[in-house]
C-alpha cells in the first residue's frame, strides 16, 4: 500500500509542480513568490508560496470564525493549517498587512492606519532583512545582506503541528523550549488546554498535558521508538525517520521525511487527541496512521503505582497489580477505581551489604514513567542489574536502549513509584525487585532468572517441536497403513469448556512448558485421549487482531489413546 501511495504521490507532485511552475514561467504577472523583502508587504488575499509549492502563507479564517489570522498551510489542503502567527490577537478586519518593520522584525498590522501591531516576530535588529517561506514550511527571517544567520524562524514557535524538520524539546544552552499547544477549538487557534511536551528528565518521552495534569505518555525513547508505540516501527517504514537528540546542548525529538514519502504532519487536536496524518493524493484526504491515546490503558497512571493495565482484559478488569503486589484499597478497586494503585505483599529484605531480594521479569510492557528514574546509557544490562542489587532504593530496572537486539543495553533504575505501566505488543522487559519468597516458590534467584530469560522460550520451542514431530510421525505412519483418520490433529475449532475441563481450567499443574508466545498445557479428554494445548499470551493475541480470549487463541493437539 505504501508503495502504491508513493508512486501515485510522485505523479501527483510532478503534475502539481507543473501547474504551479507553468503559470510562473509563462505569466510573470502572477507574482508568486516565497520571499518578503523590506519595503514590500503582504495584504489580506496575497500569499507567499514556498519554492516547491508545498506550503502557503497568508490570511485565513478558521472554521466558522470571521476573525482573520496569519498562518501557514499545506497548499493542497488549506484547512491543514500548521502554524499561526497571531493566535492570541485575531484581526476583526480584512485589512491586515504583514510587513517588515524598521527594526527588522516581521510585524502584522491591522491596517487601520494607526499602525496597531497585532503580532511581531520580535527578532533581533538587522538593518536589512527578508523573510522566506522554505519548502519545509518554515518561515525564516534572515539578514538580507548575504549573511546566512537565521534571526528568527517559525519552527522555533510551534503551534499545534509538528512538521518534518521541526523539533520538540529543549535547547540546553539558551533554555529555549519547543512544545505543541492545541487550538481552543476548530474555529479558534488561540492556545487550548492541551500541551505536548518532550519530558527531558529521565529518558526523552513525549507527554501530553491538560491544564497541568499529565494525560498520556508515548513512553521512553528506546533507540528505535517510544516504548509505548512499537507500531511506529511499521507505519514509519516508508514515511519518516525519527530523530532524537540527547547531547549537552540539546534534548529534542523530531523527524524527517524519507525520500519520496507523502506529506505528513503530527498534530495535537483541541480534543486532546494526538494524530499522525499522511496525505493521500489519490483521495485528496489525510489518512490517520496513528492516534493516541489509543485505549483505556493509555490514560496516564490508569492503574496507579505498581499497577499494570491490560487493554485486552474484559472491560471490568483492565487493571491488575504487578506480581508480588495487591490493591492498596480493595474497596476502591471493587468500584473500578484503581488509581490508588497497589502495595507490596512482602517487604524487601535489603541491608547494608546483603540482600536476598530477586527480580521478576515483567514482559511486553511500555516502560513506566522515567521522570524520576536514573539513567545510564553507558553500561550493560548486567551491570545495571548489579547496580540495582547493590542499592536498596532500586525497585526495578530495565534496558535503556533496545538497538542491537538481545537484552538491549544501558540502564534505567526506578527508585520511586512504578507508574503508568501497561502491556503493549513488542513491549519491553521490566525487572521488578521482589522479596525472595515472592519469587516462584522460593527457588533460587539464579535459577529463576535462567528459567525466565533463557530456558522458558527454549523449552517451549522444544516441546512444540517434539509434539509436531510426534504428530507428523504418527500421521505418516497411519497414512502408510491406509487408515483414513489422523490420530493427532490440530483442531481449529474446539469446545473451550472441554479444553478447560481437560486442563483443570489451565491450572499450573498441567503446564508442560512456556515461552514468549504462550503456555503449553497437557490434559486428558473424557474419552481418554491426551491433548496438548498452547494458550497464547494476551499480547500475542492482540498482535493477531484477536480481542477476546476464546478457543481461537488456542493451538490444540489431540493424541489417540
Ligand atoms: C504595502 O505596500 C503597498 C504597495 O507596495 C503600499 O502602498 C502600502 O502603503 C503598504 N502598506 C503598509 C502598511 O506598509
Ligand atoms: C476585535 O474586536 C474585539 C471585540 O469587538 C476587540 O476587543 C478587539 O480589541 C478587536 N481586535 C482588534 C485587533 O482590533
Ligand atoms: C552500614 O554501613 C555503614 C558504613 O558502611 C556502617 O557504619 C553501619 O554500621 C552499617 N549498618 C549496618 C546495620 O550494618
Ligand atoms: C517524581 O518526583 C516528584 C517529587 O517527589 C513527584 O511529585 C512525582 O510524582 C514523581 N513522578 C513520578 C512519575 O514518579
Ligand atoms: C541509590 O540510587 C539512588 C538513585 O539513583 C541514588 O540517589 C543513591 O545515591 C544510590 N545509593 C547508593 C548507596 O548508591
Amino acid at each position: 500500500m505504501a508503495k502504491a501511495t508513493t508512486g501515485i504521490c510522485l505523479v501527483d507532485v510532478i503534475l502539481f509542480s507543473f501547474f504551479l511552475v507553468a503559470p510562473r514561467a509563462f505569466a510573470a504577472a502572477a507574482a508568486v513568490t516565497d520571499t518578503l523583502r523590506g519595503g514590500r508587504n503582504i495584504t489580506d488575499g496575497e500569499t507567499l508560496v514556498s519554492a516547491d509549492g508545498t506550503f502557503t502563507l497568508g490570511f485565513f479564517s478558521p472554521g466558522v470564525s470571521a476573525k482573520r489570522y496569519l498562518g501557514i498551510w499545506f497548499t493542497v489542503s488549506p484547512d491543514a493549517v500548521c502554524w499561526v502567527a497571531n493566535r492570541d490577537s485575531p484581526l476583526n478586519v480584512t485589512s491586515g498587512v504583514l510587513a517588515i518593520s524598521d527594526a527588522g522584525s516581521l510585524v502584522l498590522l491591522d491596517g487601520s492606519g494607526g499602525g496597531h501591531v497585532a503580532w511581531s516576530s520580535n527578532s533581533p535588529y538587522a538593518a536589512s532583512v527578508e523573510a522566506r517561506l522554505s519548502n519545509s514550511g518554515n518561515l525564516v527571517v534572515r539578514d538580507a545582506s548575504g549573511s546566512t544567520t537565521t534571526l528568527w524562524q517559525s519552527f522555533d514557535h510551534p503551534s499545534n503541528t509538528l512538521l518534518p524538520g521541526m523539533k520538540m524539546g529543549k535547547n540546553l544552552w539558551t533554555g529555549a523550549e519547543w512544545d505543541l499547544t492545541s487550538w481552543r477549538s476548530p474555529d479558534d487557534p488561540s492556545p487550548g488546554t492541551y500541551r505536548r511536551v518532550l519530558d527531558t528528565s529521565g529518558i526523552p518521552d513525549v507527554v501530553l498535558w491538560q491544564d497541568g495534569v499529565e494525560r498520556y505518555r508515548s513512553g521512553p525513547w528506546n533507540g528505535r521508538w517510544f516504548s509505548g508505540n512499537p507500531e511506529a516501527a511499521t507505519y514509519t517504514t516508508n514515511l519518516i525517520t525519527f530523530q532524537v537528540t540527547v547531547s549537552p546542548g540539546e534534548m529534542s525529538y523530531g523527524y524527517v521525511s524519507k525520500p519520496g514519502a507523502p506529506l505528513t504532519r503530527s498534530v495535537v487536536l483541541d480534543t486532546g487527541v494526538v494524530k499522525r496524518l499522511v496525505w493521500e493524493a489519490t483521495s485528496r484526504t489525510w489518512q490517520t496512521y496513528f492516534q493516541g491515546p489509543r485505549d483505556v490503558c493509555d490514560a496516564y497512571a490508569k492503574c496507579g503505582a505498581f499497577g499494570l493495565c491490560d487493554a485486552n482484559a474484559p472491560s471490568t478488569s483492565f487493571c491488575g497489580c504487578l506480581r508480588g503486589f495487591s490493591p492498596t484499597s480493595p474497596a476502591a478497586w471493587a468500584m473500578k477505581d484503581a488509581s490508588g494503585g497497589c502495595r507490596r505483599n512482602v517487604p524487601l529484605r535489603c541491608g547494608n551489604t546483603t540482600t536476598t531480594d530477586g527480580f521478576a521479569l515483567v514482559q511486553g510492557v511500555k516502560l513506566p514513567d522515567t521522570h524520576n528514574a536514573s539513567v545510564d546509557t553507558g553500561i550493560t544490562v548486567e551491570e545495571c542489574r548489579a547496580r540495582c542489587v547493590a542499592n536498596c532504593s532500586c525497585l526495578a530496572y530495565a534496558a535503556a536502549d533496545i538497538r542491537g537486539g538481545g537484552g538491549g543495553s544501558g540502564c534505567v533504575i526506578w527508585t520511586g513509584g512504578i507508574v503508568d505501566l501497561r502491556y503493549v505488543d513488542q513491549g519491553q522487559g521490566l525487572f521488578l525487585r521482589l522479596a525472595e519468597s515472592e519469587l516462584d516458590e522460593g527457588r533460587s534467584r539464579k535459577f529463576m532468572l535462567w528459567k525466565t530469560v533463557i530456558a522458558a522460550p527454549i523449552s517451549a520451542t522444544i516441546i512444540m517441536l517434539v509434539l509436531l514431530l510426534a504428530i507428523w510421525c504418527r500421521r505418516k505412519h497411519k497414512i502408510s497403513e491406509g487408515i483414513p483418520h489422523n490420530p493427532a490433529t490440530t483442531v481449529p475449532s474446539v469446545d473451550l469448556q472441554k479444553v478447560k475441563a481437560a486442563t483443570g481450567n489451565f491450572s499450573q499443574s498441567h503446564v508442560i512448558g512456556q515461552g514468549g508466545f504462550g503456555i503449553v498445557y497437557k490434559g486428558q479428554l473424557p474419552d481418554g485421549r491426551m491433548i496438548a494445548v498452547k494458550r497464547l499470551h494476551q499480547s500475542t493475541l492482540a498482535k493477531k487482531g484477536k480481542k477476546d480470549f476464546s478457543n481461537r487463541s488456542l493451538d490444540l493437539y489431540i493424541f489417540g489413546t
